[in-house]
């Protein structure tokens, strides 16, 4: 048994969301799991985690800052122990290649910022909760959502998270971690 942070920064969320999910999927085989919200609170020092998971969304094209400082904070003890990153935006739903690449494009520019190379990357799609936007961020919501998911009907809510992917990728990082696995010569990307 290990224990696990999860560790995340969430802007309307969604992302919070998944990481609860993630974090279940670790307990139910038996690791011993913390989430914590990194905008919000002081996280615990990574150092004292046997391996460590750090989510965040995508808005304007960019992560959460909190994300970003805390992985340049601690990059030498994530570097030491089993890593995963996951991101959580809606570019990664687009029907055309070009939009779903920017998805895996902001994921190499905050490896390439932060220098923190993740043993595990998954990238997931979304949510748009035109219900919580006010009426500017719901103007902008439905102009990006007009090339991304075409979905643009501000009278309901969406969500494009796939669940099953979600657990997938719990349940990959729970064998990285138990050392159940074939050592990959490369970070393996989930979606
Ligand atoms: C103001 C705003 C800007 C966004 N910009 C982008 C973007 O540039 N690219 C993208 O793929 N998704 C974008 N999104 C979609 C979010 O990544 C998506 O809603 C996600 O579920 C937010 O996660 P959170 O609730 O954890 O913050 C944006 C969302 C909002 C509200």
């Amino acid at each position: 048994m290990s224990s696990i942070l999860v560790c995340y920064g969430t802007t309307e969320g969604q992302t919070a969301k998944i990481a609860g999910r993630i974090a279940d999927g670790l307990r139910e085989r038996g690791h011993t799991v913390e989430t914590v919200d990194l905008s919000t609170s002081d996280p615990a020092d990574p150092a004292g985690y046997d391996a460590v998971l750090v989510g965040a969304s995508i808005h304007v094209g960019g992560h959460q800052s909190a994300v970003r400082s805390f992985v340049d904070a601690h990059r030498e003890t994530l570097a030491a122990r089993p890593t995963g990153f996951f991101q959580v935006c809606l570019s990664i739903v687009a029907d055309d290649e070009a939009t779903q690449a920017e998805a895996a494009g902001y994921v190499d520019e905050f490896i390439e910022a932060t220098a923190w190379q993740p043993d595990r990357i998954a990238v997931f799609g979304g949510a748009l909760r035109y219900s919580k936007y006010g009426f500017l961020k719901r103007q902008v919501l439905k102009r990006i959502a007009k090339d991304m998911t075409g979905d643009t009907d501000t009278s309901r809510d969406y969500e494009y998270t796939d669940w099953e992917a979600v657990a997938r990728f719990a349940a990959d990082f729970a064998d990285f971690v138990e050392g159940d696995r074939a050592e990959p010569s490369e970070p393996s990307f989930l979606e």
